[in-house]
């Protein structure tokens, strides 16, 4: 089954190309002083319309909203589950806010174990009705506590998306929906009573479902759906770009409630930060916190409340959803991976010498360059380790993609994803390639931006 057209994109696979996730080195002031050849900068190969840069969403903002649920819970006799009136006040909360900020809301009832449940559904007006990017979270607690990991974190950061959405007044080609569930923790009962409700000609407009159930676990991991793979390779470009390595969910497809939606064939996707499985070693390694230790110790317990939190990982994950919901929705006119900005004109690179360095104009764009800038090189060389790449912001801000210990191939074709969302977009961007120890050659064929 091929999903991802329904979301206008094509998924590009190529065995030639590495990616590298490059996190940001910032060195600045290295441009003045750099000696060597420059070549000059041809006109961009191909421009289109730009999707507006995604914003970073407050920390702060989500939180409050956490803090909100919590004391809602504590009034509540200590939760906000199904058929409590805790749950009622959440979804009364998340309300207020999206009415505020110019959603159309509507209440979807159904009944479960003998009480109504609510599901919140939120329609920002506008694009194309025919392409719904929906995205969601469950906003129902277990009885036993006041469920601010699982799911107060996905509840706050979809509903601090939307409200970035209406603070942008964001215009996309795609119809924006987004849904806070009801009783996902007595079987996702909510989600398949909307899914449900669907006639199958609605079903068929809909470009992708996005799902956050606990995103802020206090021990996180940082987990990609392996879904559709255009949405699963939008939040990896996105970690990519933050230099955070990712894995795939493993702890239980169809446990959450982007289930009743792929099992209509609806693409779906999301993040998520751990249950109950434990950190391995090589996961401490790689995020830090603790092996051994779950993702969530309080998952499903008394202590998920507003200390059950790992800020950083909220954060991330919060930025991750604005970030996909703003590329996502805005296809349709991008072609797949973006505008291109190349440079043809080979460079020699001397043996041993200077660092040469390559010219691209950015022109024609607004805002910043994007948390994934993509940087592609082709480099003929004949000796293997010896080079040195960075590419140069505008303002002369070097980030180092490769060192010369750090690869082992001769030729270099490879694309590197650089984080670049505090670099302006417009400007002259330079690949300085320095080869460091004799006894080779090696020319710079080509290389190109993407954003
Ligand atoms: N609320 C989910 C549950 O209780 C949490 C969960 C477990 C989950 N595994 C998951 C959420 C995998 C998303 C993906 O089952
Ligand atoms: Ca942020
Ligand atoms: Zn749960």
């Amino acid at each position: 089954m091929t999903l991802s057209p329904s979301l206008g994109f094509t998924h590009r696979r190529s065995g030639t190309l590495r990616v590298a996730a490059v996190s940001a080195l910032a060195v600045t002031g290295l441009l003045a002083t750099t000696a060597g050849a420059t070549a000059a900068a041809p006109a961009p190969t191909r421009t289109t319309a730009a999707a507006a840069a995604a914003p970073d969403i407050p920390l702060a903002n989500v939180k409050a909203h956490l803090t909100q649920l919590s004391q809602i819970a504590a009034a509540n006799g200590g939760n906000r589950a199904h058929g409590r009136p805790g749950y009622k006040a959440s979804i009364d909360y998340v309300k207020a806010k999206l009415d505020a900020a110019g959603f159309t809301t509507s209440l979807q009832t159904f009944t479960a174990s003998g009480a109504t449940g609510y599901n919140l559904i939120a329609d920002w007006p506008g694009g194309d009705p025919n392409k719904v990017l929906m995205s969601g979270a469950h906003l129902d607690s277990v009885s036993a506590g006041a469920g601010i990991n699982d799911n107060g974190s996905g509840s706050a950061a979809v509903l601090e998306a939307a409200l970035a959405v209406s603070r942008a007044q964001l215009k996309p080609d795609k119809h924006l929906r987004f849904g806070w569930w009801g009783a996902e923790e007595l079987g996702l009962l909510g989600s398949k009573a909307y899914v449900n409700s669907l006639p199958s000609t609605e079903r068929t407009k809909f470009a992708g479902y996005l799902n956050f159930d606990m995103i802020g676990s206090p021990n996180p991991g940082y987990f990609v759906y392996d879904d559709d793979p255009t949405i699963e390779k939008t939040f990896k470009d996105y970690y990519a770009g933050l230099g955070i390595p990712t894995e795939i969910e493993t702890e239980g497809d169809g446990r959450s409630d982007h289930a009743p939606f792929k099992n209509v064939g609806i693409p779906v996707g999301g993040l998520f930060s751990g249950a109950d499985y434990r950190k391995t070693a090589a996961q401490a390694q790689k995020w830090g916190g603790t092996s051994g230790v779950a993702f969530d110790r309080c998952y499903h317990s008394s202590c998920d409340s507003l200390t059950n939190i790992n800020d950083t990982a909220l954060d991330r994950n919060s930025d991750a959803i604005a970030y996909a919901l703003w590329t996502l929705s805005a296809g349709g006119t991008t072609p797949p991976g973006g505008t291109d900005y190349e440079n043809t004109t080979p460079v020699a690179i001397p043996d041993a010498g200077a660092a040469v360095t390559s010219s691209i104009a950015v022109t024609g764009r607004t805002g910043n360059a994007p948390a994934a800038l993509k940087v592609s090189v082709n480099i003929t060389h004949t000796y293997r380790g010896d080079l040195v790449l960075d590419l140069v912001a505008p303002d002369g801000t070097a980030y180092r993609l490769k060192n010369s210990s750090s690869d082992s191939a001769d030729n270099i074709v490879a694309t590197y994803t650089v984080n670049a969302s505090s670099e302006a977009a417009n400007g002259t961007w330079k690949l300085r390639v320095q080869d460091v120890a004799a006894q080779d050659t090696g020319t710079l064929n080509s290389w190109k931006l993407t954003f």
